[in-house]
This record gives C-alpha cells, structure tokens and sequence, in this order.
C-alpha cells in the first residue's frame, strides 16, 4: 500500500444549540465519559494511523477553554482554534495551515462517539484503492431510519463516473429529503483536490454557514472522483439534541454490556447494569441488577457485585463478594475480601485477601488486613489495621481533631470491643484488646487489655424503691 502521510482534524468548535446546555455540545457525558473522549480514543486504536504516523488535530472555538482543558489528558493532540464558528466548511478553511503539510486530511465530526476504528480503516482502505485512480475525496453515508436534520446524499450516474453531492436538509427540495442516504460527516479527501477548491465555498444557503459537503459540489465541477462508502447507523448516529444523547448512551452501554457478556460476564437484567466504557472485567463476573462501574475499574475473576453497587475507580481481586449497596471509590479489595451490605469505602482504601467490611461500615484512607473484620457500624479513617483483627461493632477511629486528621494503627491479631472510641493519633499493639464502650487516648502496649470507661456501680432496689413512692 501506498504511504501517505495523515492528518486527522476533529471539529468539536460548534455551540450544538440544539443540545439547549451552556456546556460545549462534545463535552456531554456518554455514560461516564465525554462524548468527544469515545472517538478520540477509538482514534488511538486504528492500526494504520499508527504505521503512518498520523497526527490528530482537535478545532475548539465555542467554549474552547473548557473543551482544551479537557484535551491536556491527551498529550499528542494538537489544539486548534476556530473564533467565529462559521460552518464546517469554515472549520476546514480556517485549518489550512496546519493540513496543508499532509498528503491527506481525515475530517470528522465530533458528535460521532459510536464510530468504530474498523470502519474509518474501512474508509483509509477505499481511499488508498481508489487514490490510485486519483480518488480526491470519499466520504461514509448510512441509510437513516428518519434522515431528519443530515444532508441526504445525492448520487447522480454520469456517462463515464457517478457523481456525488450533499444536500443539507434545511436546503433540500421535498423530493430529496425522501432520500434516505445521508453524510455521515467523516470525509477523507486528497490535501491538493481539496486545496484548490476549498477557498471556493459560499454561503448562500438556508443557514448562511459555509458548508464543508459543498467541497464535493466543487469537486464534481472539476471532474474530481469521490465515493461514498455505506456504513451501520447505529455507529454513525450523531449526537444533536438531548434524546439523541439518550439514546445513543442507550446503544453505547448495549454495545459495552454485550461485548462483556461475550467474555463471560453474566447479569441478571442488562437492562438494569451500566459499566463505562474503560472498566475492564474478568470472566465469570456476575452483575445483579441497578449495578454501576465506572471510570477505570478493574474487576477480577469470578467477582459477585450485589444489587446497587457503585463502584469508580476500583480494583477488585478474584472472588471478591459485594453483598448489596457497596459503594467502593478509588479503592483496591483484594481476593476472597467481602463488603457489604452498606459499606463505603473510600480514598485509597484497601481491603487484603480475606478481609471484611460489613454492614454500615466507612472506610476512608484504610488498610484492613489480610483476614480482618470489621463487621458492623464503624468508621475507620486514615487507619492501618494488621492481620486478623476484630473490630467490635460500633467502634470508631475519632481522626479529626476539627483542624487535622490523625492515624490509628491497630496490631495483628487485636480485638477491639464493641464501642471503642480511638482517639487518633493512637497505636494498638499486636494481640492487643480494648474493653467495650472505652475512650481510647493512650497508645496500648501489645498483649494488654486496654480499658477506658467508668467502671459500673448497681445500686441495690432502687427502681422498686422509686416505683413505691410513686
Ligand atoms: C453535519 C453535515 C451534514 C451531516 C451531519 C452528520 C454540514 C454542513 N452538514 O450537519 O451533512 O449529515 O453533520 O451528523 O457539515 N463545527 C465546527 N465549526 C463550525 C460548525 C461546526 O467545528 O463552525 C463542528 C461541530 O462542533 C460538530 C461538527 O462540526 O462537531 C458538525 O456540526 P453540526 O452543527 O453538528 O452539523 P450538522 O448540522 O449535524
Ligand atoms: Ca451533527
């Protein structure tokens, strides 16, 4: 195959005022993550930008500030920046400098977060056939269930070629708009047929925008070869209006919990399941209904996550059992750990093998050791608990003095009572055990009994002696 050298421009500068938001229309989340995000990274994952090198360009103009600090977590992009945001057609004359260097200019969308990498290599391996026989721009179309809103895509047979144009809906005679085959709005064009045409565009047209499809108008002029090649419309779908964000939310986790569930993962009701679409699970994951993953998650093997789990940015081991209503946030459990039902774990906290965090319980900042319990209504903050230790329902790590947090380290093998109250900074050795309901303020040696309570005086009839009175 030929090499040539690639430029990808991405325009994500239009306002989307059909979205009704005062947030850039590309920065809306698709399940957990901005729209714009899903075809970046499905940019990183196309085999052939790689072997040419490609350089991916990202036009910002309509809340470029927000939309550019989102960028900074895609370190080889270029920025570019469209002030007025005149048409798409605009978009890529604005552009030119920083296009003109390659041999050819891939030109998406950026409300296109369901395209897929094997399509836009598709649509390289068209070209590169056809550049051959001097092919100066191909475009993917798909056929629309309600082709509302695109421009239709009109194939006229010529005597020696087919010619093809777009017609923007709000442009189109009655006749066309019954056509059904639209833009998809993902060009791929030869830099010098596009060069000598692209200073060409007018705007009298129904939105007074310079239309970057009108390209193919002025290339058909010159007698320029374009082909268009057909492609799923449920990848192609762009995002416009706030139930068309829905919906193709509605598709992306589908697609997310099917290709899961092809690799072993079992729910009970994917209806009722969302995981994001950087999560990564293990085979024989099982997911109940009203679960949530998010961000980079990683669950391992044969992991059971009970109803209305929310997990973000956790790192599950094999086996792990979440019993029901676990909230587990840039946190690690390890194998064999259990939670639940209604824990928090929180802020790098870490539950090793075997451990347990039970019902009610926070933890925040926390190491349970391997083999640990903390079964009931604790909190455990900025802690290190060692290996087999029993937390006593009730108990809780006093950590905050009102300015500062403070650590509690509790020992192997130390059994706290219910109701102890440890005021941090304080250390429990090993073997170590407190009486139930103490204030704990002094650090307790290992194997000693550590009591901090007023001892219990009975005071004979005295209730029998009151009631009499009475
Ligand atoms: C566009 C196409 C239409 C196609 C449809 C597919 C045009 C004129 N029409 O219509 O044929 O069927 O996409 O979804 O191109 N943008 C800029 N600068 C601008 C204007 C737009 O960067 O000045 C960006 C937008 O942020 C957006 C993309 O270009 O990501 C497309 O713009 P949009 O307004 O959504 O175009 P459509 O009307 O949907
Ligand atoms: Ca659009």
């Amino acid at each position: 195959m030929e090499k040539i050298s690639l430029g990808v421009l991405v325009m994500a500068a239009g306002k989307g005022s059909r979205m009704k938001s005062e947030l850039p229309k590309v920065l809306h989340n698709i399940l957990d993550k901005p729209m714009l995000g899903y075809l970046l990274k499905t940019l990183t994952e196309i085999q052939a930008f790689q072997d040419l090198r490609a350089e991916v360009a990202v036009l910002v103009g309509h809340g470029g500030e927000q939309v550019s600090e989102y960028l900074k977590s895609f370190p080889c992009l270029t920025v570019l920046r469209q002030e007025e945001q005149l048409g798409t057609g605009h978009a890529v004359q604005t552009t030119r400098a920083w296009w003109e260097k390659f041999d050819a200019l891939l030109v998406l969308n950026g409300d296109l977060p369901l395209l897929r990498a094997s399509t836009i290599q598709s649509l390289l391996s068209l070209f590169q056939k056809s550049h051959a026989s001097r092919c100066a721009c191909a475009i993917l179309s798909f056929i629309a269930k309600n082709p509302d809103g695109y421009g239709r895509v009109i194939r006229s047979e010529s005597a020696s070629s087919e010619n093809i144009h777009i017609v923007e809906h709000k442009d189109a005679s009655p006749e066309v708009r019954e056509v059904r085959e639209v833009n998809a709005g993902c060009y791929l064009f030869d830099v010098r047929s596009l060069s000598s045409v692209i200073g060409k565009l007018k705007n009298d047209n129904a939105q007074k925008e310079y239309y970057l499809p009108d390209v193919l108008t002025l290339m058909n002029a010159e007698g320029m070869k374009i082909s268009a090649l057909l492609a799923d419309e449920n990848e192609m779908r762009g995002v416009n209006t706030q139930s068309e964000l829905a919906s193709v939310t509605s598709a992306a986790r589908d697609a997310i919990l099917f290709d899961w569930m092809e690799k072993g993962v079992s729910m009970l009701d994917p209806n009722m399941v969302w995981v994001g679409s950087d999560v990564k699970l293990a085979r024989g994951v099982s997911l109940a209904p009203l679960v949530q993953i998010w961000g980079n998650s990683v669950v391992g093997e044969d992991c059971e996550i009970g109803p209305n789990c929310v997990l973000r940015n956790a790192r599950l081991g094999a086996r792990v059992k979440l019993v029901a209503n676990v909230i587990v946030e840039d946190s690690d459990i390890e194998d064999d750990a259990k939670a639940g039902p209604f824990a928090y774990i929180r802020e790098k906290s870490l539950l090793k093998p075997k451990a347990f965090a039970g019902k009610f319980v926070e933890l925040k900042k926390t190491t349970v050791g391997a083999g640990s319990k903390v079964p009931h209504l604790s909190y455990m903050g900025d802690a290190v608990l060692g290996e087999d230790v029993n937390i006593g329902a009730g108990s809780i790590t006093c950590n905050y003095d009102g300015k500062q947090k403070h650590p509690t380290k509790i020992g192997d093998r130390s059994f706290v009572g219910s109701d102890t109250m440890m005021v941090a900074p304080v250390n429990l050795g090993p073997d170590s055990m407190t009486a139930a309901g103490s204030v704990i303020t002094e650090d307790v040696p290992s194997g000693a009994l550590g009591i901090g309570r007023a001892r219990q005086k009975n005071r004979a009839d005295w209730v029998y002696r009151k009631k009499a009175n009475e």
